[in-house]
């Protein structure tokens, strides 16, 4: 049987305070929280409380093993290339397949690891990283990561140069993302809804021009989930930082960009490892 939360009231939410509380399930809150049309409107009516207290260490649902499985948002049934799969078990095959329709080479899908919101990304690097560099041949590409401040954090590069982040290093033309947007932690989507930031296009270099970046509708901070970079972010609660592995921000009002989850393909399906947990508590 899912799970159910209650959600407590935030300060300066009146609305909700003054009402029983309510209670959601966590099925529920994931599939309307995508970045959506509808899910922004769930996201506004809930308030910004700390969902990823609801949804960390919670693997005995939604995934409730390594693998990552597809979550079809709200909405996005009839739309996402994989509409007909929610909550299956992601095949490496099946992003392949996805990828060869599109102009780019690109696929990118919603998922859930153990409860948490992700974005699984195929971009053909194998393919074009020999190549030079030009639109619509996308590429991973490593570039340096500057904090809020502007003080130079590190470099993608440190993925294929530090032992300690070698299970991040590029492999299988993918990489898996900790969806939630640094900005108030909304769950930015990749296609989900349509503009010139989620066309099916890429340009190289790191900037918000192309398409093919994750979206987050809530206040339109987008991600370019083609650049690796060294970022720094921290606990809400605590105030500790950390330094993570992650995709570029490129535009709106989120501060950085998200992290990256180690995987392996395992028989064909796509599995997640847990090495970097503290790098998904920023919404704590
Ligand atoms: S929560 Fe994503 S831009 Fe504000």
């Amino acid at each position: 049987m899912a799970r159910r939360f209650r959600l407590r009231p935030i300060s300066g939410d009146a609305g909700v305070a003054s009402e029983a509380p309510n209670m959601i399930d966590r099925r529920e809150f994931m599939r309307h929280s995508f970045n959506t049309a509808a899910g922004v409107i769930t996201m506004a009516s809930l308030g910004a409380i700390g969902f990823a207290s609801l949804l960390m260490g919670q693997a005995d649902a939604d995934g409730g093993d390594s693998s990552v499985r597809f979550w079809v948002p709200t909405g996005a049934e009839d739309s996402a290339w994989y509409g007909d799969l929610h909550l299956e078990q992601m095949e490496f095959q099946s992003f392949v397949d996805a990828a060869a329709t599109s102009t780019t080479g690109m696929a990118g899908a919603s998922g859930v690891w153990s409860g948490l919101p992700v974005n699984v990304i195929y971009v053909p690097h194998d393919e074009n990283s020999q190549t030079t560099l030009e639109e619509n041949k996308p590429r991973f590409q490593f570039m340096d990561g500057y904090n809020e401040s502007g003080a130079y954090v590190g470099s993608g590069y440190e993925v294929n140069e530090k032992p300690e982040y070698e299970t991040l290093s590029i492999h299988d033309n993918m990489i898996i993302i900790f969806s939630r947007c640094p900005h108030l932690c909304c769950i930015p989507g990749w296609q989900l809804v349509a503009n010139d930031f989620t066309s099916d296009q890429w340009s190289p270099g790191g900037g918000d021009a192309g398409g093919n970046k994750l979206f987050c509708i809530c206040h339109s901070s987008r991600y370019d989930p083609t650049v690796i970079e060294k970022n720094r972010n921290r606990n809400r609660i605590n105030g500790s930082e950390f330094d993570f592995i992650g995709v570029k921000r490129t535009g709106g009002p989120a501060p950085m960009g998200m992290p990256l989850i180690p995987f392996e393909v395992n028989g064909g399906i796509i599995e997640a490892l847990d090495d970097f947990k503290d790098w998904y508590t920023f919404c704590e």
